[in-house]
């Protein structure tokens, strides 16, 4: 046994066991028996089980890589039958996005292209043989749904001061459809994933904060009238509002992993047990019938739904006070152009505090350009949900090409804006007809948020 001790003016350091007497000087004496007291505190932190789980699981769920059989600690195989990506973090990069082909002849691999047809009383419902979302991947004996491709279209403009633009728009190509083609009568909804940087902040935010800012029937006549998108919550049975994803059609963040588990990974979880089975599959169905184990049980979703509540933290932007000249004018312009009608900067959380996202998390029209004609509960084909606008400039990066709105068509802030029309289209043309300096500011203002 080892003893440090101090007392008046001697002090030395005992090994007992081996009768070895130290003498020290105090300080010295006083700074081991600190560090010795701080290690011996860590060490009782890490064999603590639940510090351990919480933290690691998450983490680990949202950066492993899942197949077909997994391990048998996570309760059951995983992967597939039908899939799009075969990790969260292939999708969900930390601090980034991933956009939409940068090459013609490239496969869409992170964008997910949804789908759904009319019946006959005019009704939305899920294509009936590729269901609502095209899984371009399979795990082995079955054909993947398809492969998606992306070519451009393009549209040119000018700025009030005679500078042009050019604008693009993605048109989606399908091809090796396993099961017949996707005819021109189908919807479909070309997404990138969002960052998820904000997704702590959005499960935030309180529900009243959300309906204190829409104007369904703008009665204050400025043209803006946004409002909540209401959604059928698997978890409660009711209509909630919808916070997440680019039409707010998800309400919390259990609901969202949930479903990009069942949808874009195959893993079946509490809220979706029945796994989405190819429809010629008989197999796959059978099994899913006998199965009684989930391929992700609670405790996994759980600690996944809290570590993404928790990567805001992770990234935390520093806090800029000493906003420049060029950020104060910036600021000034996206007031002035009506920006914060819809990026309001912050709204209420639930315990009072501000949530700062540059959103009011409510639809609006943005116009014919950015519609997908595709409804999402109560958002219509024209309506999407304000993109918060915090944080936004973390996706820059030398590798990365900055993808904006919701098909990554925007490469960059300009043409994000220039995008706008519908309920934002004075907005978008305060910043088309703004000086070139003026524009510039406000870029940058974009970029230090
Ligand atoms: C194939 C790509 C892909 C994979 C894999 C994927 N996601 Fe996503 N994720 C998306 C897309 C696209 C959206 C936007 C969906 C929408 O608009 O409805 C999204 C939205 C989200 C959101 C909502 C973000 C917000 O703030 O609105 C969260 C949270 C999320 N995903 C978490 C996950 C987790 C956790 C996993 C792994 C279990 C995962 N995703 C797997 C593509 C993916
Ligand atoms: C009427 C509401 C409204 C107004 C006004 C508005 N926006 Fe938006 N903004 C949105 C919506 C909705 C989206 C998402 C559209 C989409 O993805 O198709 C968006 C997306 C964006 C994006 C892309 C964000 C991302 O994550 O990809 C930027 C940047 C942006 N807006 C900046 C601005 C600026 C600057 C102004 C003022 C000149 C402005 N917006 C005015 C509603 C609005």
């Amino acid at each position: 046994m080892i003893i440090f001790y101090a007392k008046k003016s001697h002090y030395f350091f005992s090994n007992l066991g081996l009768g070895i007497n130290i003498f020290l000087p105090s300080k010295i004496i006083w700074l081991i028996n600190f560090i010795l007291i701080f290690i011996f505190i860590f060490m009782v932190e890490q064999t603590n089980p639940r510090a351990q789980k919480n933290d690691g699981l998450g983490k680990n769920l949202f950066n492993l890589v899942w197949t077909d059989s997994i391990d048998e600690s996570l309760d059951g195989n995983g992967l597939g039958p039908l899939y799009n990506a075969s990790s969260c973090v292939s999708c969900h990069p930390k601090n980034s996005r991933v956009g939409p082909p940068r090459l013609i002849g490239e496969k869409a691999l992170g964008m997910l292209v949804r789908i759904s047809v009319k019946n006959n009383l005019n009704q939305e419902v899920p294509h009936p043989k590729y269901g609502t979302q095209i899984n371009t991947f399979s795990v082995k004996d079955f054909p993947a749904e398809g492969v998606i491709y992306v070519t451009w279209e393009y549209k040119n403009g000018t700025y009030g001061d005679g500078e042009s633009w050019q604008l693009r728009r993605p048109v989606l190509l399908f091809s090796e459809l396993a099961y017949g083609p996707i005819d021109s009568s189908v919807l479909r909804s070309a997404r990138v994933p969002p960052s998820l940087n904000t997704s702590g902040k959005i499960e935030k935010v309180n529900d009243s904060s959300i309906i204190t800012g829409a104007d369904p029937d703008d009665l204050d006549g400025d043209n803006i009238s946004g409002r909540p998108n209401f959604v059928r919550s698997k978890i409660t049975g009711s209509n909630q509002i919808g916070r997440f994803g680019w039409k707010a059609g998800k309400y919390n963040l259990k609901e969202q992993v949930a479903t990009a588990l069942i949808e874009d990974m195959g893993i079946t979880n509490s809220i979706y047990p029945k796994q989405i089975c190819p429809p010629i599959d008989i197999n796959c169905k059978t099994k899913n019938n006998n199965r009684t184990s989930l391929e992700l049980n609670d405790k996994g979703l759980l600690s996944l739904v809290k570590y993404i509540s928790n990567i805001d933290k992770e990234n935390s932007n520093i806090i800029n006070n000493q906003a420049s000249s060029i950020e104060k004018l910036g600021k000034s312009l996206f007031i002035r152009s009506s920006c914060d009608s819809c990026h309001v900067p912050h709204l209420k959380g639930k315990n009072g505090e501000n949530v700062v996202l540059y959103s009011d998390l409510l639809l609006h029209d943005m116009g014919e350009g950015l519609a997908d004609q595709r409804r999402e509960f109560e958002a219509t084909g024209r309506e999407w949900r304000t993109a918060p606008l915090v944080g936004l400039s973390n996706l820059f990066s030398p590798n990365n090409k900055i993808s904006l709105l919701h098909d990554g068509r925007a490469r960059g802030f300009s043409e994000a804006i220039l995008w706008h029309g519908g309920e934002a289209m004075d907005s978008r043309e305060n910043f088309r007809l703004m000086e070139k300096k003026e524009r510039e500011a406000l870029l940058s203002y974009l970029e230090s948020l």
